[in-house]
């Protein structure tokens, strides 16, 4: 500092500028860990589970310039999974082909009939989200991380330049993020576009699916979806709860009990559904949210292997270049049988039949084994 009382104005002035720069420098540094923490929560949240922030720590999905590509070396580091690449894709191939396999066979299954089959109707359409650049469709299915797959598709299809710099208020505002739904198609462009695209979706554990969803709509109740604690909660409490000597529904909210003895209930769910207004994507079946035994999709994910199954359908689909799907902490994923028997104890033995009853299909489908150690 002393040097400025000495020198000529000038050393001075560019001392000063040093300063006012170092403290932009501050600023924008303390900016980009604010927006780097909310991001890495908006992607846990994506998962509905509290899994320590810190461990999540590729914020968004990179993202290459999707320029034609002439160095096919990795622009980016890769999230550090183990380097066993080459020779284990085909063997991933294979697990992949497999799935699709046992798909098409249960499908056939005439019993498990009216467990698999839908018909591709609007609902399905609406769930169905179209890139055309890359002639990718992407069926949504909650709870599974989707918000990043969604991020990468508005990239992809241009309205963005990175995953960064889309608004969250915008990732799913379907009219503005060059992001449409099947659904906003003509009936021929669908036909068209299910016919010759490639086609993914990812599925779960059926049983933590509905754990999950139930931890995320019920428990932590996030403000911006007042709907389902204050109007379905109630509703499937006077129909389902056995005791109604706690009343107070407020304090005592919903339980896992009251919510599987409502999925189970196939009539009594129906007629409540057609009073809430909709089917709730967060625990219809996913046979019912993406018409997997109508539509042939090229790849199924399991989040149970998204490690593995994330850079296969990056690949599938030929994006592979131009994206990369965000390092996934380890364990986060894992089938997690502790919580599972955790949250069915309990619950009575009938009510848990009736509620794999109903998700049957959907272990079949998928290849998940049925949770005999909670039925009998
Ligand atoms: C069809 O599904 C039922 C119920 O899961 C199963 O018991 C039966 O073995 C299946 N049939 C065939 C041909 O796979
Ligand atoms: C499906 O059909 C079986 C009989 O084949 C019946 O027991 C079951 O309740 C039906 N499930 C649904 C969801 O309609
Ligand atoms: C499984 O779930 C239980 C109960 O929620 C939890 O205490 C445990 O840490 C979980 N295990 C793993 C490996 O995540």
């Amino acid at each position: 500092m002393s040097q400025c009382f000495h020198g000529p104005g000038l050393t001075c002035g560019a001392m000063r500028h040093h300063w006012l720069l170092l403290g932009a420098c501050g600023w924008v540094l303390l900016i980009l860990m604010f927006v780097s923490k909310f991001i890495s929560f908006r992607a846990v949240d994506d998962y509905g589970e509290r899994v320590g922030a810190q461990t999540w720590t590729i914020p968004g999905t990179k993202l290459v310039k999707p320029n034609p590509v002439s160095n096919p070396e990795e622009p980016h580091p890769k999230p550090s999974h183990p380097p066993t690449e080459v020779p284990t894709v085909s063997d991933w191939q294979l697990v992949v082909d497999k799935r699709i396999e046992l798909l098409s066979a249960v499908c056939k299954n005439s019993s498990l009939r009216n467990l698999t089959h839908v018909s591709i109707s609007k609902f399905v359409l609406d769930r169905i989200f179209v890139c055309d650049k890359h002639k990718i469709l992407f069926c949504q299915t909650p709870k599974v991380g989707n918000t990043q797959w969604k991020k990468v598709l508005i990239v992809l299809n241009g309205a963005f330049p990175t995953v960064e710099e889309i608004p969250e208020n915008l990732v799913h505002d379907h009219e503005k993020n060059g992001l449409p739904r099947l659904s906003s198609l003509t009936p021929q462009e669908i036909t068209h576009r299910l016919r010759s695209y490639f086609k993914f979706f990812i599925v779960r554990d059926p049983f933590e699916r509905l754990i999950s969803a139930f931890k995320d709509k019920f428990v932590k109740n996030p403000r911006f979806e007042p709907w389902y604690k204050h109007d379905i909660a109630p509703a499937i409490i006077r129909k389902y709860r056995k005791s109604h000597r706690n009343i107070d529904h407020a304090v005592s909210g919903l339980h896992f009990e009251d919510f599987v003895r409502y999925l189970g209930d196939v009539e009594g769910r129906r007629r409540m559904d057609r009073q809430f207004g909709e089917h709730i994507i967060h625990w219809v079946t996913y046979a019912e949210l993406c018409a997997p035994c109508e539509i042939h999709y090229s790849v199924v994910g399991h989040h149970e292997t998204l490690e593995r199954d994330a850079p296969h359908i990056l690949k599938a689909a030929g994006i592979e270049q131009l994206v990369s799907y965000p390092a996934i902490p380890p364990g986060i994923t894992r089938y997690n049988r502790t919580k599972v028997e955790h949250y069915f104890s309990g619950i009575s033995k009938r009510d848990i039949r009736r509620l794999y009853a109903r998700y049957k299909g959907d272990f079949n489908l998928f290849g998940y084994p049925s949770p005999d150690f909670l039925v009998n």
